[in-house]
């Protein structure tokens, strides 16, 4: 029986991490609940896994529950370093994710990575702490499954794919709406990474988690539109053979993937959506416009101006698709925006993930400043 801590339980990998749990009571326990703001949502979950604790980050919970109860940040620290656990899945979202996910690390348990921001902000210092990653991010948990049995050496390029999001037929973005932006063609997601989607911001955070999680250089990872969400990502060996991992468009599966590495779970007896039709599938493939979608090109300059750039571009992308939402800024703002944070920033290479923090909320305070002449 593993025993599962879950950061960011009520979000939607939070939630689809129990379903997956709730079918194989036998291999899995919950142990941990940690959540930003759904206090109910938090508490009903409780009731029905019986966790050992529970922590909130913003609000106080009860304390005569029959679980041990912690809140504020403070609290998901004592949370991590009391309960035990064998797996911990890190599904915080954004930057607010960066220290839950590097303290669950240094704990010494199995990492099941969502929270891409943790690479992608402080690779360095989660990959020196953490024993086992497997990613959660559908897209690394297949390059991930390709590289099972290979050797790096063989690895020519990794081919992250991407749908493209809503607009990518659309030519006019400057109208888009933030409604439209949050309607995936493929995927049901938080809603952070669901405007990051429509802006292929998210490609970009996940060439850089790519970088960190698999070890290859900047210029041999890969990105190409394939609007059906089918082939979550490739690998092109040197011999010119190309490996895939094809799946239904369903969280589930990299969730179940990342628990129970190296078995497979029998997911399909439980969740028959997860079985994909392959009579009337069409397969296609394209290249990323990044005139269109200029993010996923920032995203690979920032990492190629070196530490503290990716900090800075996350945090930036955070304010941007934060007014975005709230009508304040235009949809093609957002790369406008994240492009002038990164040429006006002057920030250290951070030595500590403490000064990740540090630079994260410097950055944010400068991308305030840089929006307020579009307010
Ligand atoms: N959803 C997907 O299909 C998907 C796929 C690949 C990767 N990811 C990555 O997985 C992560 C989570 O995505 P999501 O779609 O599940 O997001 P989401 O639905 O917005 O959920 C975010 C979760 O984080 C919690 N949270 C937010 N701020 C917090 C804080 N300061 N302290 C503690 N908990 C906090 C939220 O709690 P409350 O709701 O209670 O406030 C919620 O449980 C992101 O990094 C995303 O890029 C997601």
């Amino acid at each position: 029986m593993k025993r599962v801590l879950i950061l960011g339980s009520t979000g939607s990998i939070g939630q689809n991490t129990l379903k997956v749990i709730e079918a194989f009571p036998e291999r899995f326990k919950v142990v941990g609940l940690v959540a930003g703001t759904r206090k109910e949502e938090l508490l009903a979950q409780a009731e029905k896994f019986k966790p050992e604790a529970v922590a909130l980050y913003g609000g106080e919970l009860p304390d005569n529950l029959p679980f041990k109860t912690y809140s504020g940040l403070s609290g998901i620290r004592k949370l991590i370093e009391k309960v035990d656990f064998d797996i911990c899945v890190a599904a915080i979202s954004g930057s607010a994710g960066i220290l839950p996910t590097y303290w669950a690390a240094k704990k010494g348990g199995r990492l099941a990575l969502a929270n891409k921001e943790a690479l992608v902000c402080a690779g360095k210092f989660v990959k020196e702490v953490a024993r086992e990653i497997i990613p959660v991010d559908s897209e690394h948990s297949a390059i991930f499954q390709c590289l099972k049995g290979e050797e790096l050496k063989d690895v020519k390029e990794i081919i992250l794919t991407a749908s493209g999001g809503p607009f990518r037929e659309r030519e006019e973005l400057d109208s888009v709406k933030p409604e439209e932006a949050l309607k995936h063609p493929n995927w049901e997601m938080g809603k952070k990474v669901t405007v990051d989607s429509a802006t292929l911001m998210n490609k970009g955070l996940e060439v850089i988690e790519a970088y960190w999680l698999f070890g290859l250089p900047l210029e041999r990872i890969k990105v190409v539109i394939h609007p059906q969400s089918i082939v979550h990502s490739m690998v092109k060996f040197r011999d010119g053979s190309v490996i895939s991992q094809m799946g239904a468009p369903d969280m589930k599966i990299p969730i179940a993937y990342a628990l129970s590495h190296p078995e497979r779970l029998p997911l399909l007896d439980s969740f028959p959506s997860c079985e994909i039709d392959f009579f009337g599938l069409e397969l296609t493939f394209y290249e990323p416009d990044t005139q269109r979608f200029p993010c996923l090109k920032l995203a690979y300059e920032s990492l190629k101006r070196g530490y503290p750039y990716p900090i800075v571009l996350n945090a930036a992308d955070e304010v941007a698709v934060e007014l975005f939402l709230e009508g304040k800024i235009k949809f093609t703002q957002i790369p406008l925006l994240i492009e002038e944070v990164l040429n006006s920033s002057d920030f250290p290479p951070p030595g500590s993930v403490e000064e990740v923090v540090e630079i994260d909320r410097r950055a944010r305070e400068l991308a305030r400043k840089v929006a307020q002449r579009w307010l």
